[in-house]
């Protein structure tokens, strides 16, 4: 199954790229869009509102001074526990019994809860990407640590699903964020295959047509509209290193990427001192039993120490990156979930993005820079908060 669905987008890519009005590539598309709903949803028409939010804002505007609304984990929106044990027959291959490989209960991993065609649609424009080999090493799936989230939608026909959306919103500009997921299968690794993979699905003719050929650094809204930046947490240090200096986009080090930090400061082009600061505390270091509300609250204060330091004049040319997304999947006796952290525990204890939004409008007219939530749709009001600001 998964090999033969990596040849039918070799093919479609072929058709697409001589003739893009002809029947069989718009059949081929549909199929690769068919193979990508489980991330991808359905796509469905609109070019107005947060649809074309871009479209209100000038070409010339850099885009390290844009508020860029994002999603971590994206394809995570429909890994209910139903899905887990759909896809078990898959999963138990990559495991011979090593418990650590055994996935936990689905709503550990679950980050979000709408397709990929809704958050675009609803103004989301960064997106956090995962990627492995599935278990008989055919082709790049996506992950949440154990969790394979689709058995049949792999990163190229998602892909096609950006391609396509993009052709109908040629003013919004995608940031795709790639990273090799890992403890996903007992022997999985970034290997040479993998990065092969990787490289030839972000450079081949279609990839050519939508990745923004731009190199280690941001350029305006005017390049990159109808366009996908790559921001690259990955290094294709297996390959050739022609890889490393041919693909486009941004590139995150991953060995840079300080672990569960509040304040990372990462270094992107040596030559002009591209800097990026990021905030990525995702793992709540409280004691075991202190909560739902002092976890939240942590999460909370980290965020916006961060975007304060964002908004402030000091910083204004360099890259902000904050995660608002958080766990605290150890906590007992009942762990904080990515879902109680972003939402609350129920009517008492409002989550990271409740308290996020009245923050927000508070701070109205600053420079915030991309921002990654989890379930980002079920605050009315947050993005356009964000967004406005
Ligand atoms: C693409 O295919 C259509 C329909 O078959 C045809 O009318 C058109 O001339 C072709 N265009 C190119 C550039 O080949
Ligand atoms: C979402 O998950 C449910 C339960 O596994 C499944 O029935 C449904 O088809 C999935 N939706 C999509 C769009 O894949
Ligand atoms: C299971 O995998 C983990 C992570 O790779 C490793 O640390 C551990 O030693 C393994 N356990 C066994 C019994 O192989
Ligand atoms: C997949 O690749 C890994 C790493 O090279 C290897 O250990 C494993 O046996 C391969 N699995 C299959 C089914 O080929
Ligand atoms: C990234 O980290 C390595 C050490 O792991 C260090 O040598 C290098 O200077 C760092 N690069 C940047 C761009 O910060
Ligand atoms: C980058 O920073 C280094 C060390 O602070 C400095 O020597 C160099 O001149 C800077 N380069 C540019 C282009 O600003
Ligand atoms: C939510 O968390 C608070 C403390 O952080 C706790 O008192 C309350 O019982 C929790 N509510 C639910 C519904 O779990
Ligand atoms: C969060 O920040 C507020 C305001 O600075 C402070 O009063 C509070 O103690 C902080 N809470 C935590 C848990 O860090
Ligand atoms: C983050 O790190 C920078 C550089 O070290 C520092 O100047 C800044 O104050 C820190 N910001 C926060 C919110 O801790």
């Amino acid at each position: 199954m998964f090999a033969k669905l990596f040849s039918v987008a070799l093919v479609a890519g072929s058709t697409l790229a001589s003739n893009s009005t002809n029947n069989l590539g718009q059949y081929a598309v549909q199929t690769l869009l068919q193979y990508g709903r489980p991330i991808l949803g359905d796509y469905a028409n609109c070019d107005s509102g947060l649809c074309t939010w871009m479209s209100t804002f000038p070409d010339d505007l850099p885009i390290v001074h844009m508020n860029i609304p994002g999603v971590h984990d994206t394809a995570t929106w429909n890994y209910s526990q139903t899905t887990q044990d759909s896809l078990e027959h898959i999963t138990a291959s990559g495991i011979t019994g090593n418990v650590t490989y055994q996935p936990v209960p689905a709503e550990i991993y679950r980050c979000q809860d709408q397709p990929i065609f809704e958050m675009l649609n609803g103004g989301i424009r960064a997106f956090d990407l995962r990627y492995a080999f599935d278990p008989t090493n055919s082709t790049l799936v996506f992950y949440h640590s154990q969790a394979l989230q689709s058995e049949t939608a792999t990163v190229q026909d998602v892909l096609y699903g950006f391609y396509h959306w993009l052709d109908a919103h040629p003013t919004e500009g995608v940031f795709l964020s790639f990273m090799y997921e890992g403890s996903t299968t007992e022997w999985a690794q970034d290997n040479a295959a993998v990065q092969q993979m990787l490289y030839d699905t972000l450079t081949n003719d279609v990839a050519k047509e939508y990745i923004s050929p731009i190199k280690d650094r941001f350029g305006t809204l005017g390049d990159v509209r109808g366009k996908i930046t790559l921001l690259r947490r990955f290094t294709f240090d297996l390959l050739d290193s022609s890889a490393e200096t041919s693909i486009p986009g941004v590139h995150f080090p991953p060995s840079n990427w300080t672990d569960n930090s509040p304040n990372i400061t990462l270094i992107y082009n040596l030559q002009t001192n591209g800097t990026a600061y990021i905030e990525d505390y995702y793992n709540i270091g409280l004691p075991d039993g202190a909560g739902a509300a002092p976890n939240i609250q942590w999460k909370f204060n980290a965020t916006t120490a961060h975007l304060e330091m964002a908004a402030s004049e000091q910083w204004k040319d360099s890259l902000f990156w904050s995660f608002a997304s958080s766990e605290h999947d150890t906590d007992l006796p009942l762990p904080e979930t990515p879902m109680i952290q972003a939402l609350g525990n129920g009517t008492d204890v409002p989550g990271v993005n409740q308290k996020l939004l009245p923050w927000l409008q508070e701070h109205k007219g600053s420079r915030w820079g991309i921002v990654m939530f989890d379930f980002f749709g079920d605050v009315p009001g947050l993005i356009e908060a964000f967004i406005g600001a």
